[in-house]
């Protein structure tokens, strides 16, 4: 394949990735922008295997097979919600992967000296693309309750994990001015590996989805510098669209936190949180059952429902879809309102709805959902908790500036939760013992199933 013909096809895709990417922004155009995105990948591999023998056909072939078999098992096996750590895994390979390829084009040269540029370039994929798999693994761990959730923390923690950057520093000057054999390779990725390590433990379990944004966006960044030492454009663009993609991600989730990135990475935050001490014990809740709740919703107008993380964990989605056709089938109209960090991973809720066959014309953004909340009959919280938490509007608080579902503004309040135990942020929750508030203990799946059930007798 002549060159001119392979640098068009990579133009062509990177034109696909930025475009697809752009569909990306919204669930109706999604489906084509993933589908746009993934041909452009073909493309690019397709130009890339005519244009050079990097090596035999025949063991590129055996890789095919294998990642396509383990991504199919994967994608029947893995529950909707481990998928945080099953992304946290596909970014340290792809850190991993980077990292290993910038090490072996410098050593396939044989020791000649690659040049500042080159080098340079290969020192930042080691360096990125080690902490990203590293990282990424404790973040691993942590969501899959291997390591513990709780931040580790020691003393000297941040003048240590500086010690190890400056040294990687130090590393990266010597690699640019040409020491670039094997043993410099591995102690730049046995020092980034420590590295990775010592920057996600001090972080609570809870946040983890923020930290594997953050790994997925430096995974991009090592991809492009392994760009760079190969010399592949495409692969530059590349990287950098998801290096961009995942810091863009990183910020709109601590932003609808109203938290910092440095409280994300240095702040401890999460983990086992515990209930501030209150005046419990005086305060009155209002229990329910299905048959009050079936009758408030029968008879209402208007219905939001505000998913959360307990709807994740009981997999209540399917019997909330049956929910929402009988009420709408009675002339209620139902929507959803969706908080930006409802759940633990980006778009958590709309994955979890649109799994159920749930119209996204039903979902409300925030600011629309709150537009709408005054004119609402009833607003039932299932397993959320800290995103409907009116502590957020108080300056002193742990979750203070935090936007919230404002659910206590509706005429009525049904919150579906087991007990009266605290969200992620491990506060606790107000709403609960308001006049117009009823609580339905339950885990969310029996109790949307009951509601189901008891409205279709109305
Ligand atoms: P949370 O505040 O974590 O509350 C979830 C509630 O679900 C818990 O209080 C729990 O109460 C209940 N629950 C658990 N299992 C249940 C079950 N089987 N049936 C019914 N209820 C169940 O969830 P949220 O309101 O969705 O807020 C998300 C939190 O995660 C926020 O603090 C957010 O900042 C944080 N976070 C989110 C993200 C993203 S991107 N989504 C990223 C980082 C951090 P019981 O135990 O009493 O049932």
């Amino acid at each position: 394949m002549p060159p001119f013909a392979v640098e068009f096809v990579y133009v062509v895709s990177g034109f696909l990735f930025v475009l697809g990417l752009k569909r990306l922004s919204s669930p109706v155009t999604a489906p084509q922008g993933n589908a746009m995105a993934a041909g452009a990948m073909l493309l690019a591999v397709v130009a890339t295997l005519l244009d050079q023998q990097i090596i035999s056909y025949g063991t590129l072939a055996a890789g095919l097979v294998v990642g396509t078999v383990i991504g199919a098992l994967l994608a029947r096996l893995v529950k909707m919600t481990a998928m945080p750590q099953l992304v946290a895994v596909f970014n340290g390979f792809g850190g991993g992967a980077s990292a290993l390829v910038a090490a072996a084009e410098l050593l396939r040269e044989g020791g000649a000296n690659p040049g500042a540029a080159e080098a340079g370039a290969a020192a930042i994929g080691i360096l990125v693309g080690t902490v990203t798999f590293s990282g990424s693994a404790v973040a691993f761990g942590k969501l899959q309750d291997l390591l513990t959730q709780r931040p580790v923390t020691f003393p000297l923690q941040k003048l240590v994990s500086g010690l190890v950057f400056l040294a990687l520093l130090a590393g990266a000057v010597m690699m640019i001015l040409g020491e670039v054999g094997p043993e410099m390779l591995l102690a730049m990725g046995g020092l980034a590996f420590l590295l990775g390590i010592l920057l996600v433990i001090p972080i609570g379990g809870a946040d983890m989805p923020v930290v594997v944004s953050l790994l997925n966006s430096y995974s991009g960044l090592a991809a492009s510098a392994a760009g760079f030492v190969l010399g592949n454009p495409l692969l530059i663009l590349a990287g950098a669209l998801v290096g961009a993609a995942g810091l863009i991600l990183t910020q709109l989730m601590c932003r609808a936190m109203n938290r910092s990135l440095a409280n994300v990475a240095f702040g401890a935050f999460g983990g086992g949180g515990t209930v501030a001490a209150g005046d419990e014990g005086e305060r009155i809740v209002r229990r329910t059952g299905a048959e009050e709740v079936a009758m408030l919703l029968g008879y209402a107008s208007r219905v939001i429902i505000v998913p959360g993380y307990g709807l994740a964990v009981a997999q209540a989605q399917h019997e909330v879809k049956k929910l929402t056709d009988l009420l709408r089938k009675r002339g209620v109209e139902v929507v959803f309102a969706i908080h930006p960090v409802a759940g633990r991973m980006p778009g958590h809720m709309n994955v979890l709805l649109a799994e159920a066959d749930v119209s996204y014309e039903l979902l409300l953004d925030l600011d629309d959902a709150n537009g709408a909340m005054e004119r609402t009959d009833v607003a039932v919280v299932v397993g959320a908790n800290d995103v409907v938490n009116p502590e957020a509007r108080k300056p002193d608080s742990a979750i203070a500036g935090m936007p919230i579902v404002d659910v206590d503004r509706a005429g009525n309040v049904v919150v579906i939760k087991r007990s009266l135990s605290p969200g992620f942020a491990g506060i606790d929750n107000p709403l609960f013992y308001l006049d117009h508030t009823l609580m339905f203990f339950s885990d969310a799946r029996e109790a949307i199933s009951d509601l189901a059930r008891e409205v279709k007798e109305l």
